[in-house]
């Protein structure tokens, strides 16, 4: 696995340096599930990213994984309100739909269609040693569903419909990306006598420090410790009023010995361009709640714009359906000629 973490590693560094020579010749595609709001550690880590390849002029696609909610719970939940939650703050944050295709993979029947041939291609074993399957089933506290353990496959769909061969994503979907390359692969040598049908997608590593709670443990809504985008100014003043410090006296950035004053340094510095170490010795002898009062400023300063953008378009739910029609539209249609690229490989055209 070291290994395959180290390859990732480079591949994605080579991309990374391929797109700056010629974004044009690149195609992105990345999404989230509709489970719930967006916070700052995808605004952070995931969406500024995907904007910034967006305008180099890296061919966009932008996924509302709505099937994969489906995955470890047994209900859709808010499944609408998610949705259009997240193609406001995609448009709020820059996506540009001129530019990028918003889409829902529900909405594209070629891409669904592709997971058939794609099952043929992986083995159970393949399929059931997956590190991230295996830890979703894990916090699920359910029993494994066929689609828990088939997912991977189906987001090699996810990729391949479109022949993205890049693919922004943090390190936990790095054994999913390696699936659809291994799918790709066999899917070129055995039904397609080694022509390069599908390219294998190359993850683009988000390698920024990982944006925890204002607890210092994993961003969740049940504990409480999240940051929405869409919260209020007062809503994201009282949470990171709540965040957990030390008891020592002053500000240092020691991500190992001090993880929650860390961590809410990383946040104030994400948003104010300010390194964190910086920041810590401008704190220097204050205590925790100047440190607070700096963080507070920093997410809302930070996030100002951004929440006027999301509130015009939450207000305006026919755009956000216009926008996503619109975008299953076009991804439909780029679906259905990889379909009937596919179909003809296989001699299934008829
Ligand atoms: N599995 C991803 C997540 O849980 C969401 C996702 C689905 C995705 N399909 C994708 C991400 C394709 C990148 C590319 O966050």
């Amino acid at each position: 696995m070291i290994t395959t973490i180290d390859a990732a590693l480079s591949r994605s560094h080579d991309v990374e340096n391929a797109i700056a020579v010629s974004p044009g010749s690149h195609r992105m595609l990345t999404g989230d599930r509709p489970t719930g709001d967006l916070h700052i550690g995808h605004y952070l880590s995931s969406l500024r990213n995907r904007v910034a390849l967006q305008d180099q002029g890296v061919e966009s696609f932008v996924l509302i994984a709505d099937y994969q909610v489906i995955t470890d719970r047994e209900s859709v939940g808010r499944i609408q309100d998610n949705t259009l939650s997240l193609v406001a703050d995609y448009l709020a944050a820059g996506i540009d739909p001129e530019k990028s295709t918003v889409f829902a993979h529900s909405a594209v029947p070629s891409l669904n269609q592709l997971m058939l041939p794609f099952l043929s291609l992986v083995t159970q074993s393949e399929l059931q040693r997956n590190p991230t399957v295996k830890d979703e089933l894990r916090a699920s506290g359910r029993p494994l569903s066929g689609l828990l353990l088939t997912y991977p496959v189906h987001q090699a769909a996810d990729l391949l419909f479109c022949k993205a061969n890049v693919v922004p994503v943090g390190r936990d979907q790095l054994p999913h990306i390696e699936q659809a390359r291994v799918i790709a692969r066999r899917f070129n040598t055995r039904f397609a006598g080694g022509r390069s049908v599908f390219p294998e997608p190359v993850a683009l590593i988000n390698d920024q420090q990982l944006i925890l709670g204002v607890d210092g443990h994993k961003m969740s809504k049940t504990r409480g410790n999240v940051i929405r985008l869409g919260a209020t100014e007062d809503e994201t003043a009282a949470v990171i009023r709540k965040a957990r410090t030390d008891s020592e006296a002053g500000i240092t950035y020691e991500p190992e010995r001090r993880p929650e004053v860390a961590n809410l340094l990383n946040i104030a510095s994400g948003f104010s361009g300010i390194a964190p170490q910086d920041l810590a010795d401008s704190l220097g002898s204050a205590g925790g709640k100047a440190l607070k009062d700096a963080v507070t400023e920093a997410v809302n300063e930070g996030l100002r714009d951004h929440r006027a953008q999301r509130a015009r378009f939450a207000g305006d739910p026919a755009y956000l359906r216009e926008v996503l029609q619109e975008g299953n539209s076009r991804a439909a249609a780029l679906g259905d000629r990889t379909l009937a690229e596919v179909r003809h490989a296989m001699g299934m055209s008829y």
